[in-house]
């Protein structure tokens, strides 16, 4: 017989918390002040993992999830949760990392920036393959907890126009001759076009090539194909492509990128994320600013916007040249770009580059441990906006900010960048 529980919280990932003879049961569809019968799918030496499969008493924060796939698919982990409480559920997440492993409380509390929960997504990477059993091709996201692609035909969270693609490029890949030999299909909806970058392990044969161009035409894409890594991404269809890009309008910048390119997967968002950093830094003509991890620009022609001297670090050499290109394109002479690996940032290293007023940081997933640790004592930035993808890592650097290096953390808050899955976007203001 399945057990029933109640559910005493949410965890990060989103999973409903319960106890059984004392042993934690991570409960997949269940939601905080829930009873739910479950189904244990995994048992570890300290904890359980386990589906709902019939939710007893249901919590008034609980809605109908718009998907048909979900609970299947993989992509969305929330759609059971009204928006408003997942957004609570984010901030909550963010203020505990923030004093569990940062030892820090913000001053104040920001308000949390959301926009739409639904078609928001301009990038995604979907999964292809040719399917015998099914006589046909997949295209979408993985299952959840597994490497099978899940069978849909739309989406929910993708634009309008990309999900009504999602048929059709199921019935393309169902029609060519190497169907097995293309395994993704990344999506990037710029303001005027929007771009499908097949990766082919193998090269089209006419026939195939000829079925693509027609489906680009017939639903008005830009296909581009990628032999090997992202920087061979090229225009197949048009082959001379009208530019994919995003706007800044506060900021009157566009930004030109190309589809296998780092950009913020939620336009709308990026938009009020990017006003709030600006806002939060106040950047002045005279301030000598540094933009760490800054990609395209995304921050940091915004931030020269104010008539400050910015100066964009960043890995990647092909963002690098986008950025300088970006800056040109918008006239914007005092933003400035170097490629060097942050991940390697010294103390003496971080001296070299001069004074720095005040500091943009917005890392991958690990955080900027290493930029954190080289912040001299003193003639440090006075002023740091944190943009974080990962509350863990943000907290981490908090930590060594405010117990070393003498910042205190001003305010923090979270941008609901990706709804309806767990991923917390945040931001946070250190000064000292
Ligand atoms: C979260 S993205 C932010 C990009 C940009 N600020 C934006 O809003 O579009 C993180 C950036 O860090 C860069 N990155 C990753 N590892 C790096 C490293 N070791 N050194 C420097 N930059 C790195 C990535 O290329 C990416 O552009």
């Amino acid at each position: 017989m399945n057990p029933i529980v109640d559910i005493l919280s949410l965890d990060q990932e989103g999973h409903g918390i319960a106890r059984i003879d004392g042993k934690v049961t991570f409960v997949d569809g269940a939601l905080a002040g829930e009873r739910a019968e479950i189904a244990i799918y995994r048992k570890h030496a300290k904890y359980n993992s386990a589906n709902a499969v019939a939710i007893l008493k249901a919590s008034a924060q609980r809605a109908e999830p718009r998907c048909k796939y979900f609970g299947r698919c993989g992509g969305c982990s929330m759609q059971h949760l009204e928006p408003s409480a997942q957004v609570a559920a984010k901030q909550r997440v963010l203020e505990e990392n923030l004093a569990r492993i940062g030892k820090v409380k913000p001053g104040i509390i920001l308000p949390a920036l959301h926009g739409p929960s639904w078609r928001y997504r301009t990038r995604a990477r979907l999964s292809a393959r040719w399917v015998d059993k099914k006589g046909g091709g997949l295209v979408g996201f993985r299952e959840k907890r597994s490497s099978y692609i899940a069978d849909m035909a739309s989406c929910e969270v993708l634009t309008a126009d990309v999900s009504a693609l999602i048929q059709p490029l199921r019935e393309l890949i169902g029609q060519l001759s190497n169907a097995d030999r293309i395994p993704q299909i990344e999506v990037a909806v710029g303001e005027h076009v929007t771009v499908l970058v097949f990766r082919l392990l193998e090269p089209w044969s006419d026939d195939d090539a000829a079925q693509v161009r027609a489906f680009a035409e017939t639903h008005r894409v830009h296909i581009w194909e990628q032999k090997k890594g992202p920087d061979t991404a090229r225009p197949f269809w048009p082959d001379i492509a009208p530019e994919l890009s995003y706007s800044l309008p506060e900021f009157d910048l566009v930004m030109p990128f190309k589809p296998t390119e780092f950009t913020q997967v939620n336009t709308g968002i990026n938009r009020a994320l990017v006003s709030r950093a600006v806002r939060l830094l106040h950047p002045q003509a005279g301030e000598r600013i540094a933009d760490l991890f800054c990609g395209l620009g995304n921050f940091t022609l915004p931030v020269a916007r104010s008539g400050a001297e910015v100066h964009g670090i960043e890995g990647s050499v092909e963002l690098v040249a986008r950025a300088r290109e970006n800056a040109l394109r918008n006239r914007l002479p005092n933003a400035h770009f170097a490629v060097d690996n942050l991940f390697e940032m010294t103390p003496e290293k971080f001296a070299s580059l001069g004074h720095f007023d005040k500091l943009l940081i917005d890392p991958p997933r690990s955080g900027a441990i290493e930029v954190v640790k080289s912040l001299p004592e003193s003639g440090a930035p006075r002023r740091i906006v944190y943009v974080s993808c990962d509350p863990a890592t943000l907290a981490r650097d908090a930590e060594v900010l405010c117990h070393v290096k003498g910042y205190r953390l001003e305010a923090a808050g979270v941008a609901n960048m990706f709804p309806h899955t767990a991923h917390v976007e945040s931001i946070a203001l250190f000064e000292r």
